[in-house]
């Protein structure tokens, strides 16, 4: 028996350490939906296409091979064979995502990928559309989300951005926006999703919430 924890939320929320350090608690697997978007991106702008131009974008998917490792080292992504991880997360990157990720066929493309991903392990799963579009059946749903400003001095430091934080606010702003906005799987709360504010919250807190959800929900079956 396998078990699905799919966590969606704004920018910033704290979905990404949550995710990544329940699954290590857990010893699960860990999926960083976010990094498969990054791959594409990184991949049609290493082959010079335009990632507003969806008819160049679909030419980069029919020779695309995407692979997620769980490492100690974290989450490592390969396209075509080659670690990207430490390309995945530049300026460059962050701008271009956002065309790429409207993008219908994409989204077809890594959702599938995804599910295959998924296939008969238990897995904490982190993204924008996971628990609506991707696992709609999964074991446990969480949506994270917390006041703006305070995600933007998470991902001011986390960054080690030298934009000033309020320009780092209208990014963020700017990316919930195309986020939730967009057409193809929007950034929603699923009507099931239990939502975590962590607002006013430590890592260790928002962790251990998460951590005592699951076994609330099944401490009979699930090995932990
Ligand atoms: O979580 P992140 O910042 O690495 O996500 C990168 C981009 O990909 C962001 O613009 C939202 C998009 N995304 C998405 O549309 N669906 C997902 N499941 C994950 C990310």
């Amino acid at each position: 028996m396998s078990f699905i924890l799919a966590i969606d939320g704004t920018s910033g929320s704290g979905k990404t350490t949550t995710a990544r350090k329940v699954a290590e608690s857990l010893g699960w697997f860990y999926l960083d939906t976010g990094a498969t978007y990054r791959a594409v991106a990184y991949e049609v702008l290493k082959k010079g296409k335009d990632p507003e131009n969806v008819s160049e974008v679909i030419q980069v998917l029919k020779d695309l091979e995407l692979a997620m490792k769980n490492t100690k080292r974290g989450q490592r992504t390969y396209v075509n064979g080659e670690d990207v991880t430490n390309y995945l997360r530049t300026d460059e990157i962050d701008k271009s995502v956002t065309p790429i990720s409207k993008t219908k066929a994409v989204r077809e493309w890594l959702v599938g990928f995804q599910r295959e991903i998924a296939r008969n392990r238990n897995i904490v799963v982190e993204g924008r559309d996971i628990g609506t579009v991707v696992f709609p059946y999964a074991n446990l749903k969480i949506f994270m989300d917390a006041d703006l400003s305070v995600r933007a001095k998470r991902r001011k430091k986390q960054k080690r951005n030298t934009k000033h934080v309020e320009q780092v606010k209208k990014d963020l702003k700017l990316r919930d926006y195309h986020d939730s906005k967009r057409k193809e799987s929007p950034l929603r709360r699923a009507p099931d999703a239990l939502l975590l504010d962590t607002t006013s919250l430590s890592i260790k807190e928002q962790v251990d919430w998460v951590i005592r959800r699951i076994k609330q929900l099944n401490e009979s079956t699930i090995p932990i």
